[in-house]
């Protein structure tokens, strides 16, 4: 009998439990659907948050003047409404301040590096200079390209086709060539960099943040270049008239020249180049009737040469002749055959805004008359 109740009670008391954990277990699940059922709405919103403000990788366009950006009506036109995908860098000389009084677009407020340096006479300081400004652009993780350009460039087409040029492969732009036959290289840097890795090229590449990050990390070519490459010559940005030929005065390596692509080279990096540059220069060969001298004078346009005809024929440059390699680079884009140039350099300020004014430029008068 006392057997019998005992487990009479102990089954009511088993009831009672039962019951106790079947509602602990149902608040347990309408606690954490409720708990879900706002979880789900907070991801939702991030979600469609994010879907808005979704961070595009940048292309950082980095400046390199003597003062202030002579074109800059021209780029401000080029940038309008593109804001999210790009930023910018300007190195002027020390002592220059890119204020309200010096810039009248507000993309280049506030964007001059704060630890430029004198680039003139200067052996090594124009890729000290290009060093500063990677340094500074580094700095932003979402810069993904990492573009030069001189005061005198002009944009050829749009913000988003220049951007989807660029980025539609994962190669820096590097104008790059074997080219010994100059002299420029200096057989005291043999021991280090070896003559098949000296390099030629323009100065106005276009990298990833890769070969970016190497070239601001470099402390072993640089130091190299600023040990053996004194002169006393202009670099190429700043000469305007064909260069003194007087090869003996000067131990000439033009550092601007040869620098990034010698410094790839040697990383043993060039397959994730693509060898040409996005700038177009022209290259004065009627004032110098000696080959070794070609190559020293860009021109530039002026108001009278900046003509629909003009930007046609630079556009419409399909292929680039490397005569030192024999190499002719037939350009691609996406797999595609494509136009080998986005920028054109030099531009005078009365040529450019003729060009904008014609809508030449892949940006418009209109948006430019709007800042
Ligand atoms: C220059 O700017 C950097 C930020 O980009 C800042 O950290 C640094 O302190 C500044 N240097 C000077 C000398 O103002
Ligand atoms: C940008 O330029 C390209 C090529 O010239 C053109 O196809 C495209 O429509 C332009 N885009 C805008 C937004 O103007
Ligand atoms: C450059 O140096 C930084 C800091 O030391 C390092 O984090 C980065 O990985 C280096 N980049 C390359 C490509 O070597
Ligand atoms: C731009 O075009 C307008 C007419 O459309 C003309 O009056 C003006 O002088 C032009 N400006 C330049 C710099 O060519």
């Amino acid at each position: 009998m006392k057997q019998r109740k005992v487990t009479q009670q102990q089954k009511s008391h088993f009831k009672w439990k039962r019951k106790v954990y079947a509602v602990l277990f149902l608040g347990f699940c309408f606690g954490s659907l409720l708990l879900m059922q706002t979880q789900y709405t907070r991801i939702l919103a991030l979600a469609s948050l994010q879907s808005r403000f979704v961070q595009k990788p940048k292309i950082a366009f980095l400046f390199i003047a003597r003062n202030r950006i002579p074109l800059e009506i021209v780029w401000d036109a080029f940038f309008k409404g593109a804001e999210s995908r790009f930023s910018i860098f300007v190195h002027s000389r020390p002592g220059f301040l890119l204020n309200k009084a010096t810039t009248r677009s507000e993309y280049f407020l506030n964007r001059q590096v704060n630890d430029s340096i004198q680039v003139d006479w200067g052996e090594a300081s124009m890729i000290e200079a290009e060093r500063i400004l990677l340094r500074h652009a580094l700095e932003d993780p979402w810069n993904e390209r990492f573009v030069f350009l001189s005061d005198s460039c002009i944009p050829l087409y749009n913000f988003s086709y220049t951007y989807d040029y660029i980025m539609s492969t994962s190669t820096s732009f590097v104008d790059s060539f074997a080219d010994t036959k100059e002299g420029r290289y200096n057989p005291k840097m043999s021991s280090f960099i070896p003559v098949h890795n000296w390099r030629k090229g323009s100065q106005w590449v276009v990298l990833t943040r890769k070969h970016a990050e190497i070239v601001v990390n470099d402390t072993s070519v640089f130091p190299m270049f600023q040990q053996h490459c004194k002169r006393r010559s202009l670099p190429e940005f700043w000469r305007d008239q064909p260069f003194p030929a007087d090869p003996a005065k000067e131990h000439n390596c033009i550092p601007d020249e040869h620098y990034v692509q010698t410094l790839l080279a040697q990383e043993g990096l060039e397959g994730e180049i693509t060898r040409r540059s996005l700038t177009h220069s022209s290259w004065d060969l009627s004032s110098s009737k000696d080959p070794t001298r070609r190559g020293w004078h860009p021109v530039t346009y002026k108001f009278s040469d900046a003509t629909p005809m003009l930007i046609k024929y630079i556009k419409d440059i399909d292929n680039i002749y490397y005569e030192t390699e024999y190499r002719r680079e037939w350009c691609t884009s996406k797999g595609k055959p494509s136009t080998c140039f986005l920028f054109a350099r030099k531009f005078t300020r009365p040529a450019a805004l003729r060009l904008l004014n014609m809508s030449m430029l892949g940006a418009s008068r209109k948006a430019a008359n709007e800042s």
